[in-house]
């Protein structure tokens, strides 16, 4: 049975994802902030007795990662999937939400470069070993469209922006570092889906972008490593 271990797994597309790996009788490690507060998770776990194993994972703490890896020892997984992300304020709803030019909120910044560029690499790092003890070998970081450089041309969103584009050149150094090792690697931006993050005017629903998602996991071979793929099995710009 393969293994994916999935951050960001309580809500939006981390559960979706979850959903459809469950579908497929992947084993899931799931992880959550507050396990205890995910109640359409753990209702998905109850549903999967044994394959859905649900553990706190708080990506923002550099310590909660390194604890996970003291849990998760000579555990192969064959999929890393690092969900788990944080926009910053409300895109529509809250005042700065476009994160415009002039109104820049630093200290949220700060948070946003944490959960979307700390975190990914701290956990690539903390849990390389267990990738390697996989048969897959494949790490894959929900990117965006927002942070293509050669694509932009909105401006605005400084924050999600370079955060985002700073996980590309991590997931693309990544690709490098780690080929010998039979390692794949990948940014993936998942379209812009009706979740919290993407609200009610998005493009597509959960149900597409995870089906999707799962359709380009599925098929990726080491040649792929290092290029910056969307959901429908497209190519994005840097
Ligand atoms: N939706 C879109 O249109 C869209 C487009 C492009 C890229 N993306 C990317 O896709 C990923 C998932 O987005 P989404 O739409 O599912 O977002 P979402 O509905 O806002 O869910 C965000 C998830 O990240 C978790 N999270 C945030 N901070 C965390 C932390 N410090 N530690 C652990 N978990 C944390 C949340 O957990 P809590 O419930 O504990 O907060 C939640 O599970 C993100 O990386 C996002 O940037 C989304």
């Amino acid at each position: 049975m393969s293994t994916i271990l999935i951050t960001g797994a309580n809500r939006g597309l981390g559960l979706g994802l979850v959903e459809e790996y469950a579908k497929d009788g992947w084993k899931i490690i799931a992880t959550s902030r507050n396990p205890n507060n995910s109640d359409e998770l753990l209702e998905l776990a109850n549903k999967n007795e044994n394959n859905i194993e649900i553990l706190q994972l708080d990506v923002e703490d550099l310590k909660s990662i390194s604890d996970l890896s003291q849990v998760l020892q000579n555990t192969p997984i064959d999929v890393l999937a690092n969900v788990a992300g944080y926009y910053g304020k409300k895109i529509v709803s809250e005042p700065g939400g476009l994160q415009e030019f002039g109104s820049t909120d630093y200290e949220d910044w700060q948070r946003i470069i944490k959960v979307n560029i700390f975190g990914p690499m701290k956990i690539c790092e903390t849990l390389i070993n267990n990738i390697e003890l996989g048969n897959d070998k494949k790490i894959i970081t929900l990117s965006s469209i927002i942070g293509s450089i050669g694509g932009n041309d909105q401006g605005m969103m400084y924050a999600y922006r370079v955060s985002k584009a700073g996980v590309n050149a991590i997931m693309r150094s990544m690709a490098i570092d780690l080929k010998d090792k039979g390692i794949i690697c990948i940014p993936l931006h998942p379209g812009w889906v009706r979740t919290d993050m993407g609200g009610p005017n998005a493009d597509i629903d959960t149900k597409t972008s995870v089906e999707g998602m799962k359709r380009v996991i599925d098929s990726l071979s080491i040649k792929d490593s290092g290029r910056y793929m969307v959901y429908d099995g497209s190519e994005l710009p840097w």
